[in-house]
């Protein structure tokens, strides 16, 4: 049977750490990814880790032809679904291009995916499609809230893209993981996260703070109705996150899916500060961080943390590196960028 699995966004930080993973575990990733914000040394960072070479292909998920070429010439098991713009706060600047560019490509995909027999995808979704959820921490069950961003609507418009799909053309099947906050990087500091510019996400903002590149953190609010006041997340180690699509792409491909559409929390379980984030970092790594407490971020939620029970049961799997590991591997991988 052929292994081949799709993984669009291959290059980019969730998608590479789920290459070397699935390439662990005997599936042959074929990369797509139009390098829009991530880099070609991701997959030579794959290549080195696992010791074999990745089919990799320059295509935009909204070039049809050009994707419908990838389809044509091979056989996937599945598709893991990562190439969308994240960035929160651009969304609202840009929807156009985040309604085009996230909805457009499953669209796409999911098109593809019938006229070619692909019956299984994984689909990256957020915890943003909760909001602030009234009860913590949140399940599958919890109600979704009207989102803040269109960032956040671009990923409550997939998941009902998905399901609509799966209901209706019968052919299909689907696993929506709704990620928490992916953060460190592989241990052998050969793949990381890149972000281009100024980071809008915390720990790049941290380990390059602690590198000299950025004077000071700031810490976005310290006010809030939280033991420190500082917001809480769910801080999930990227290895971990990606080991998860492995598991998902085995529970389809198995036929162990409870059904065609199916949704799971990918997070540790656990909510940390982001004093606690900077306390940590600080600790594991031997090191002082110049930072300061500043106004809040618009638009950011007070806290958020997972019920992953759900995801630990039926998947078998279970976020495993401790945070003081995943705080380490992200310093190791900022230093070795030089
Ligand atoms: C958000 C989304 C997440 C999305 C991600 C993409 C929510 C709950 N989460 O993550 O789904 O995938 O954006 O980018 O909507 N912070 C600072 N200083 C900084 C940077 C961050 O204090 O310089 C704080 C933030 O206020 C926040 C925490 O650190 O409390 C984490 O922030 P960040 O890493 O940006 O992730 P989220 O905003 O949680």
């Amino acid at each position: 049977m052929s292994k081949q699995v799709l993984v669009t966004g291959g290059s980019g930080y969730i998608g590479s750490h789920t290459c070397v993973e699935l390439i662990q575990a005997g599936y042959e990733p074929v990369v797509v990814d139009n390098l829009s914000n991530s880099e070609i040394d991701a997959i030579r960072g794959i290549e080195k880790i696992t010791g074999k070479p990745v089919d990799f292909n320059k295509v935009d998920c909204l070039d049809v032809p050009a994707l419908e070429k990838i389809f044509s010439t091979h056989n996937f098991v599945a598709v893991i679904h990562f190439a969308a713009l994240k960035a929160v706060g651009e969304s609202v600047h840009i929807p156009l291009d985040y309604y085009r560019n996230n909805l457009g490509s499953l669209i796409n995909l999911l098109t593809l995916m019938m006229k070619y027999d692909v019956p299984n995808i994984v689909f990256s979704s957020s915890c943003t499609v909760y909001g602030q959820a009234d009860v913590l921490p949140v399940t599958e069950q919890t109600p979704r809230k009207p989102a803040l961003a269109p960032y956040g609507a671009t990923k409550q418009m997939c998941e009902d893209i998905l399901r609509d799909s799966i209901a209706a053309y019968g052919k299909l099947k689907g696993i929506a993981l709704r990620y928490f906050n992916p953060i460190g990087a592989h241990p052998s500091a050969l793949i990381g996260e890149l972000p281009r510019g100024v980071p809008n996400n915390l720990i790049p903002f941290v380990t390059q703070t602690a590198a000299g590149i950025r004077p000071m953190l700031s810490i976005f609010g310290d006010d809030y109705n939280t033991p420190d006041g500082t917001c809480i997340r769910d801080y999930i180690d990227v290895v971990d996150l990606a080991k998860a699509h492995v598991v998902a792409v085995d529970r389809m491909t198995g036929g162990r899916s409870k059904a065609d559409y199916e949704i799971f929390n990918i997070g540790t379980g656990r909510g940390v500060s982001t004093l606690e984030i900077v306390k940590t970092f600080e600790k594991v790594n031997n090191l002082k961080l110049n930072y300061k407490i500043a106004g809040r971020r618009a638009g950011d939620i007070e806290a958020v943390w997972a019920d992953t029970s759900y995801a630990n049961k039926e998947l078998g799997w279970k976020a495993e590196r401790p945070l003081e590991e995943t705080l380490k591997s992200a310093w190791k991988w900022q230093q070795s960028l030089g």
